[in-house]
């Protein structure tokens, strides 16, 4: 039976991988507080329909950075796609461009930049992390631009490991077989290499973001923003957009659920910067919370990494498929023709009620 909705995906997902896999994505950091809660933190918020609009036709469009793209869910940069299908990320841009919607690439991609731009020419952002020297990383982040990359996301809440205690368990290592496209071919500083050969990931400060705007002519947006004071310093230092994000509760368990922390940034920043949101986004109903609560469009990390352990390019398609369905059936329901009228009048704290 074909998956209906994302929990049916999950579950297919958990039958198809193997359990070191299925641990490693499904997986966060220490009790997972973070990673349940994320998707809790959406069931404390309820919907206010209207009524008597006219909704004969929805359109679910938005503007990231300039660049329209037809759904409101982008796809999460996440990594080693590779581990779920032998597709990973050819499938994961495939997909996004069959649907117009972004897809974020991940620095740590089993695919390179280059081999991911020939296949698709959709709206693709390139996710960083840092390796070996500023001189390498500029290299990388040139690469980007001159592939089609028209934003450089920075991932600011994963310089250090996360405590994930189910790796531990099993001292879960990548298989030989998962590359780090993106590093291949460089020249590399052997003073980069751990022991094992692997290379080195430096982390950044504040002052380092004016050496990454240096880099590039790319709009930057930082991911992994929970405090709104952060959220001003990045916007002051010239960011265009922030992911309002804990990495999926991947690395400081017990951190406040994303979609807890949005408002304040939304009220601190919104104005000046595009705001978006990952974590726990499993419904269509949920992007639709989101946005009423300010995001510009939510990121999703597991919800297609199912699709694409099921069926490749088709599941990850049909996931957004999914998602697509499920916010045009809301929309509908919500009194909405366009995304730009949802606001926070269509939704209240389910604690209001008793
Ligand atoms: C991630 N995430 C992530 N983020 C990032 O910036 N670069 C990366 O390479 C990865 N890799 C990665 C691998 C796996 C297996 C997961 C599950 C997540 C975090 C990701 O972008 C996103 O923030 C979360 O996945 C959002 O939470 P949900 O949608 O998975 O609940």
């Amino acid at each position: 039976m074909r998956p209906i909705n994302i929990d049916e995906y999950r579950e297919a997902a958990r039958h198809i991988l193997s359990p070191d896999a299925w641990n490693y994505i499904a997986g966060g950091s220490e009790d997972e507080t973070t990673v349940s809660e994320n998707t809790q933190a959406y069931g404390r918020w309820r919907l206010i329909p209207k009524i008597f609009r006219d909704v004969s036709t929805r359109d679910q469009s938005v503007s990231l950075l300039g660049q329209t793209v037809s759904l409101p869910v982008v796809l999460a940069p996440t990594s080693p796609l590779r581990l779920a299908h032998e597709e990973a990320e050819i499938a994961q841009v495939k997909a996004a461009a069959r649907h117009n919607a972004l897809a974020i690439l991940s620095m740590d991609a089993h695919h390179s930049l280059e081999e991911t731009a020939e296949v698709s020419n959709g709206p693709r952002w390139f996710q960083l992390y840092c390796y070996g020297d500023r001189s390498l990383m500029k290299e990388v982040i040139a690469k980007a631009e001159a592939s089609g990359h028209s934003a450089l996301v920075v991932t600011a809440d994963a310089f250090y490991p996360g405590r994930r205690e189910r790796m531990m368990r099993t001292s879960f290592v990548l298989p030989d077989h998962i590359r780090m496209g993106n590093l291949e071919g460089l020249k590399i500083d052997p003073a980069a290499r751990r022991p094992d050969g692997s290379i080195r990931r430096f982390a950044l400060t504040w002052s380092d973001l004016e050496w990454v705007r240096s880099c590039t002519s790319l709009p930057i947006v930082i991911k992994g923003v929970s405090s709104a004071d952060d959220a001003e310093m990045a916007v002051r230092l010239g960011v265009s957009g922030l992911v309002v994000s804990n990495h999926g509760g991947r690395q400081i368990d017990q951190a406040l659920p994303s979609l807890d922390c949005l408002p304040a940034i939304v009220d601190r920043v919104g104005a000046a910067a595009e705001v978006y949101i990952d974590g726990g986004i499993r419904r269509g109903t949920d992007v639709l919370k989101a946005l009423a609560l300010g995001a510009k469009a939510v990121l999703i990390g597991r919800a297609y990494i199912w699709g694409l352990a099921v069926a490749g390019e088709e599941g990850v398609s049909h996931v957004l498929d999914i998602f697509k369905q499920e916010i045009d059936v809301a929309m509908a329901q919500m009194g909405l023709s366009d995304l730009k009228s949802l606001n926070s009048s269509y939704v209240a704290a389910a604690t209001n009620y008793r």
